[in-house]
């Protein structure tokens, strides 16, 4: 009803104003500076493109690092050119279901889904699409190098034994914390999510709070207790959390 008369009204004035401009201009002009004017009328969809800051800047860089104690240096980093030229990993990656809360095929299909891309920039117009682009990074985003496919850990992810004696309970949506399912080339991984392991809090009542730190409750939080974690760090060879130092084979953690 509102939006009837809103429409009315416009359609109104609209006329009046076209009767009077036909009297002193063509109509062909007066429809030309209205396009003009109101270029959001038309394609009101138009590109968003995000203003993305410089992440690998070298003078930056320069001195951002404090020298080494007693030799006087920096320690250095690699070249932007080097940084730039870096291949980009973009797998799409998915939620890893606590024991018995898998929804039916989900296996079956994760098995022949093959990869996909995390994010498609190319087809990102407005603003809202980059903010759920940024959302989806943030909340799916992967450890790359701690993807394992040791059908051993695979399985052991999926049984309930393998949560029985740490207590690990599900999240409220039935999946488990720290770990994600990347389909891959090689078959689906078992990995470690990235931005949402150390950023993501739950509350008591399951309040989902994005950009919080989930530490604090980490030790008291039978959630956030996974057996597989260091299970994952042992098979990988990596500490996550940390710069991807990885272990030479033959060291305690070396792969
Ligand atoms: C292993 C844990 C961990 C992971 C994974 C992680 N962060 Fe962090 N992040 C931290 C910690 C700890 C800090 C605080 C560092 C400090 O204050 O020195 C931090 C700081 C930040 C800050 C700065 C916050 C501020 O107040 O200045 C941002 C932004 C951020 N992280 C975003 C991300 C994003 C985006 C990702 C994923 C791509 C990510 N983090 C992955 C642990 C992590």
């Amino acid at each position: 009803m509102l939006f009837t008369r809103v429409g009315s009204a416009t359609r109104d004035c609209f006329k009046r104003v076209w009767n009077r401009r036909v009297r002193s201009t063509s109509r062909i002009s007066f429809v030309l500076r209205l396009l003009a004017i109101q270029p959001a009328l038309l394609w009101p969809q138009s590109v968003y493109r995000p203003d993305i800051p410089k992440t690998w800047d070298e003078s930056a860089l320069a001195n951002w690092a404090t020298p080494v104690a007693g030799w006087n240096v920096r320690p250095t980093h690699i070249s932007a050119k080097e940084y730039y030229s870096l291949g980009v990993e973009n797998l799409r990656t998915y939620p890893v279901y606590f024991p018995g809360k898998e929804p039916d095929g989900y296996w079956e299909t994760l098995q022949h889904i093959g990869p996909k891309p995390l994010i498609e920039p190319e087809t990102l117009k407005t603003e809202a699409d980059w903010i759920e682009a940024g959302r989806r990074v943030f909340d799916e985003a992967d450890m790359i190098h701690e993807r394992v496919f040791d059908p051993k850990l695979i399985d052991s992810a999926r049984r309930s034994e393998t949560f029985r004696e740490s207590g690990t309970e599900p999240l409220p949506d039935g999946t488990l914390y720290f770990l994600r399912w990347v389909p891959t080339n090689r078959g689906v991984a078992l990995s470690l999510g990235n931005c949402s392991i150390c950023h993501l809090q739950f509350l008591k009542d399951g309040t989902r709070v994005p950009g919080a730190p989930s530490f604090p409750s980490a030790i008291r939080d039978p959630r956030r207790r996974n057996p597989l974690v260091p299970a994952i760090h042992n098979a990988s060879g990596v500490f996550s959390g940390d710069m991807p130092f990885e272990m030479a084979p033959g060291d305690p953690l070396g792969g």
